[in-house]
């Protein structure tokens, strides 16, 4: 279930992404946070409580919301324009 309800640009042009493996829409001049939240119950799991996150100060400073790309690129989700086509992972990769 989705932690977050969208009350706000319903209209807005969507922006396809894929969030661990599955394919999502974002709207529009939506952070990765708003995206994934509106899709999810958290951004990513602790790497050090395995415990589910959804980030903190919601402004950039607090460093709770870092999410990974597929390529390995790790971005602060409540900061980042989602852009179509990305592919976030919110599960750690387990080893083969
Ligand atoms: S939620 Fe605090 S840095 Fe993103």
């Amino acid at each position: 279930m989705p932690l977050l309800h969208r009350i706000a640009r319903k209209r807005h042009a969507t922006i396809a992404f894929t969030l661990d493996g599955e394919p999502r829409q974002g709207r529009a001049g939506d952070t990765l946070l708003t995206a994934i939240l509106s899709q999810a119950n958290a951004i990513r799991v602790s790497e050090f409580s395995g415990q589910p996150r959804a980030g903190f100060c919601q402004m950039g400073a607090c460093q709770d919301c870092w999410v990974t790309l597929a390529s390995g690129e790790r971005l602060r989700a409540c900061s980042t324009p989602l852009v179509a086509g990305m592919n976030i992972v919110t599960r750690p990769r387990r080893a083969p």
